[in-house]
């Protein structure tokens, strides 16, 4: 059965599934309420219970004192709501507001997506979780002081490991490390979450997505997060890569566009190889943007990918009537 939950003083309401955690429900449903380790021990998420009742699941004592629950505390990572409620929350409203972290993390699984495409899944430790908002990056640190920056590919909202897409930059440092040393269960140690680059979901209008090469990793955060979200708002999809095999995960993108109507991709090569036999789109990501929507002006573009495709994008777009503030990006150089 599930329940209907509304956070004050905002008036935010959502339902929690069965068995689901009052914080769960809230992620899942895109709301920000504050969090740490999920998991009861650091009280990170302890918020009021204003009216209904809620059993949790085992805590620390320390997150959440005799005293402070008999006072109508609960911490939302572990409370199971008997039927309706209504808590007190502080929400989490842009970035800024999120606790930038140093954390230690071990990276649980690799998995090579394309032949200069490594997906790692970082793991973090016992009790310690990542608050971000789909679309943002962390910095791995690096033991002579210099970072790495790449964004992370999945939703908070599935956060038992961080996944990183990481691009194979010949003579690279730390790509170079990725690609030729690295072992599953190393140990890194990072820095976020970073960066101002998530969805704005004070707006309704349609949104087009513009990717260029490891740039689809926030991009593919984002559509899973607003998939969970169960949100209906037009997403049109641009992916541009050099040829097909720089298209990593082209059937997870064709299975969003065949399962969810509100959902549209397009893959756009610039350099397609014979071998690839490429009948789809061929140019530049943005350029095919610009022609297949002649008037943006009702529109938010987000874009990710090297900042010579951004500053591209941002003449081509205004010149489809784009408004400068409504076009949001993440331009980087692959991290080495
Ligand atoms: Fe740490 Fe709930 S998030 S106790």
């Amino acid at each position: 059965m599930s329940v209907k939950v509304r956070i004050e003083p905002s008036g935010h309401e959502f339902d929690t599934a069965p068995g689901e955690t009052l914080l769960e429900a809230a992620v899942r449903e895109g709301f920000h309420l504050p969090y740490s380790c999920r998991n009861g021990a650091c009280g990170t998420c302890k918020g009021r219970i204003l009216s209904g009742t809620v059993t949790h699941q085992p805590y620390e004592a320390k997150a959440l004192s005799e005293a402070e629950r008999a006072a109508g505390l609960s911490l939302f990572c572990r409370a199971l709501p008997e039927g309706p409620v209504v808590i007190e929350a502080r929400e989490i409203g842009v970035a800024k507001d999120i606790v930038i972290k140093v954390l230690p993390c071990r990276v649980a699984r690799m998995e090579k997506l394309a032949p200069d495409v490594m997906r790692l899944f970082l793991k973090l430790p016992q009790n310690e979780r990542l608050q971000y908002l789909a679309g943002q990056y962390i910095d791995i640190l690096l033991k002579d002081g210099r970072r790495r920056g790449f964004s992370i590919a999945n939703s908070p909202a599935a956060d038992e490991f961080l996944e990183l897409h990481i691009r194979h930059v010949p003579g690279g440092l730390f790509s170079g490390h990725v690609f030729n040393t690295m072992q599953e269960r190393a140990l890194l140690r990072f820095e976020g979450p970073l960066g101002t680059f998530f969805l704005r979901k004070e707006s309704d209008k349609p949104v087009i997505l513009m990717a260029a090469g490891t740039g689809f990793a926030p991009i593919k955060a984002i559509v899973e997060q607003s998939l969970i979200e169960g949100s209906k708002r037009p997403l049109s999809l641009y992916w541009g890569a050099r040829t097909r095999a720089d298209l990593y995960l082209h059937d997870l993108a064709l299975g969003w566009a065949a399962e969810h109507a509100h959902i549209r991709y397009t893959p756009v090569l610039s350099r397609p190889g014979s071998e690839d036999a490429w009948e789809g789109r061929t140019g530049y990501v943005q350029e095919a943007v610009a022609a297949d929507w002649p008037d943006l002006s009702g529109f938010e573009v987000y874009g990710s990918g090297p900042p010579r495709m951004i500053e591209a994008a941002k003449g081509v777009l205004a010149s489809r009537g784009l408004p400068a503030d409504a076009f949001f990006y993440d331009a980087f150089e692959y991290a080495r």
